[in-house]
């Protein structure tokens, strides 16, 4: 457990350098699975979850580093098919090594993932996917298996525009010399970038960026390199962090193409945030409108950048509202920021409205999850006083270095073991 004292108020100002897609690299690990040769995954930020998904890798056999950014990985060593490492009870991405997995070998178990506590994740999707390729599922009450001798050309519909169901129905069809049709895809960049990988792996894809892929898939695909793409949710939160704190600063890389519908929100707001070239520059500081969002899968607003908005609605003048559409606990931080006097209302768990205005007062509050633990974060680097925040080692998971970033810009914090 780890906690953190926070010294506000700060102003942050300065340059800020985001760090590779957390949700990209917990997918491109499970992608060597399918891989014949030694394979670099570059720019891979050093976070938790990535370090407990590259675990997962390794305890399947195959040889890792990770050092400097990079993941070095030979997958050819890869002999087991059955996941026991208890790292994958704690992540969610833990799941996407069965699609690879089942290509590779022809069966796979695996326990149920873990991940944040932000509504009841099912895997339905995942599971249903697989049988629509005609696989056969057993479950138990830890650990589920499936298992394909011969795959065939199919049609997968997905329940759900799931990211991870997608990647896993996509990761599997990538692995198997057969035609696989999957209809309902998310379109997340970072499941677009992982298509454009395979591709150059040597797959054969149709449709991709859109909800109607197609995949011929092979047992011959090989890659040199995989460089993960900028994290577009850090880059968001950054500049929800300088608009907030009435700071300046320069993000860079800005994945802008990726933020289209959080950047509307923000001008709608009058938050000054101008792009040029790969780096946005905001300006906080002005005065700020409030705004509705309605979290829902890309690309319309991403449920990961909601809780950062919640510190935009607090310096807003007027009434804000967020709908949170895709996870039914994930905004209960709202309670955590009630605490340090925001005035918010949770009206049920997918809707919540925050009155702008309040000055905030430092309290010893708790992060939920790695989202609303960042957004915490901000909160007190926002507020005069001394913030405690509890239960953060959790930002660990998806933040690369971010004491160090926000000291950098300024933010006074000390971490307690
Ligand atoms: N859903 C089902 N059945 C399933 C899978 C999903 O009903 O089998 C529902 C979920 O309950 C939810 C919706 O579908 O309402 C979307 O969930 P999705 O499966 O897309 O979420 P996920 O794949 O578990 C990923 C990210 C999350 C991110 C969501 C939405 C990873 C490892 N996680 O989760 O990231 O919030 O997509 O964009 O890629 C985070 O980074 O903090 C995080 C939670």
């Amino acid at each position: 457990m780890a906690r953190l004292k926070i010294y506000g108020k700060t102003k942050l100002c300065g340059r800020v350098k985001i760090s590779g897609a957390k949700n990209e690299a917990l997918k491109a690990i499970p992608l060597t699975v399918i891989l014949k040769n030694k394979v670099r995954i570059c720019n891979a930020p050093n976070i938790i979850d990535v370090v407990n998904q590259a675990k997962i890798l390794e305890s399947l056999g195959a040889k890792i580093s990770f050092a400097d950014n990079v993941i070095s990985v030979d997958p050819t060593l890869i002999t087991r098919h059955d996941i026991t490492s208890t790292c994958a009870g704690k992540l969610r991405a833990s799941i996407v090594f069965a699609g690879p997995l089942l290509a590779r070998f022809g069966e796979v178990s695996l326990p149920y993932p873990g991940g944040c506590l932000i509504g009841a994740r099912p895997i339905d999707t995942h599971l249903n996917a697989f049988r629509q390729v005609g696989a056969k599922i057993k479950e138990n009450k830890d650990v589920f298996s499936i298992c394909l001798a011969n795959p065939t050309n199919s049609n997968v519909i997905l329940q759900e525009k799931s990211v991870t169901a997608t990647e896993n129905i996509v990761l599997y069809a990538a692995g198997v010399p057969v035609k696989t049709k999957i209809e309902n895809c998310a379109i997340e960049p970072e499941i677009t970038d992982l298509l454009h990988q395979l591709v150059k792996a040597g797959c054969r894809i149709k449709g991709i960026g859109e909800r109607s892929v197609e995949i011929i898939g092979s047992k011959d695909l090989s890659i040199d390199e995989f460089t993960v793409m900028p994290d577009r949710i850090e880059a968001g939160t950054f500049a929800a962090a300088f608009i907030s704190t009435g700071g300046q600063g320069e993000i860079s890389p800005f994945p802008a193409e990726s933020l289209t519908s959080f950047l509307d929100i923000l001008e709608d707001c009058g938050a000054k945030i101008k792009i040029k070239d790969d780096t946005a520059i905001v300006s906080g500081g002005g005065k700020l409108k409030p705004f509705k969002i309605s979290t829902a899968p890309y690309p319309d607003f991403p449920t990961d950048l909601q809780s950062p908005m919640s510190l935009i609605a607090a310096c807003a003048e007027g009434e804000s509202i967020i709908i949170e559409n895709m996870f039914e606990n994930r905004l209960f931080y709202l309670n955590e920021l009630k605490k340090m006097g925001l005035k918010a209302e949770i009206l049920d768990p997918h809707t919540a409205k925050i009155n702008g205005g309040a000055n905030l007062k430092p309290t010893t509050i708790e992060s939920l999850d790695l989202r609303s633990g960042i957004t915490l974060l901000i909160a007190a680097i926002m507020t005069e006083g001394t913030t405690i925040i509890e239960n953060a080692q959790i930002i660990d998971r998806g933040y690369e270095k971010i004491e160090e970033k926000l000291k950098a810009l300024g933010a006074k914090i000390e971490r307690i073991d």
